[in-house]
């Protein structure tokens, strides 16, 4: 396998879980977009969001993104907003495949229970409405964005996985 396999979806999706565990299954290298910003940074998402704003979190991203251009053989989890800047997917999809992790609102709103506080798009009390509207806003992004779609609602991490690996290696 030459190609990377990226994973996109909303907040609360599990990418990076799964991300993780499908690397691990198929071993590949597994990077994290968020955490790569992190690291290079010195400075956490929230915090980053909070000093600079939006705008130039995504100036980050979409360098990131670039950074990655030439790399192969890995799966790379994405920060859920990727999709907002076209040129983002465009640079993914020329060495991977770009799989959607297609999630409920009340699935992303019970897997985001415990940590909605540490997104920022998402932080005021009424945070489940956040996330009802921006996935309005974002949805068919997502599945327009993406290359093939994998529903995870009430499925657990390694029915995912397994889902991921039997339609890669039907496509290989
Ligand atoms: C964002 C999602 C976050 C992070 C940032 C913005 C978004 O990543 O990149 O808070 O716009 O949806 P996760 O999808 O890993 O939570």
């Amino acid at each position: 396998m030459e190609q990377n396999i990226i994973l996109i979806g909303f907040m609360g999706s599990g990418k990076t879980t799964n991300g993780r565990r499908l690397a691990r299954k198929l071993n590949m290298d597994f990077i994290d977009t968020d955490s790569l910003i992190e690291e290079k940074n010195k400075i956490s998402i929230e915090e980053i969001f909070k000093r600079y704003g939006e705008k130039y979190f995504r100036k980050l991203e979409n360098e990131t993104i670039l950074s990655l251009s030439n790399c192969k053989n890995k799966v790379i989890s994405t920060g859920g907003g990727i999709i907002l800047n076209n040129r983002n997917i465009d640079i993914l999809k020329e060495n991977g495949i770009v799989i959607l992790l297609e999630s409920s609102v009340d699935n992303i709103c019970n897997n985001l229970k415990n940590s909605y506080k540490k997104r920022p798009l998402i932080q005021k009390k009424n945070w489940k409405e956040d996330v009802r509207i921006l996935m309005k806003e974002r949805k068919e992004i997502y599945e327009n964005s993406a290359d093939i779609i994998v529903n995870v609602d009430g499925k657990k991490h390694n029915q995912i996985v397994n889902e991921i690996c039997c339609i890669i290696k039907e496509r290989a």
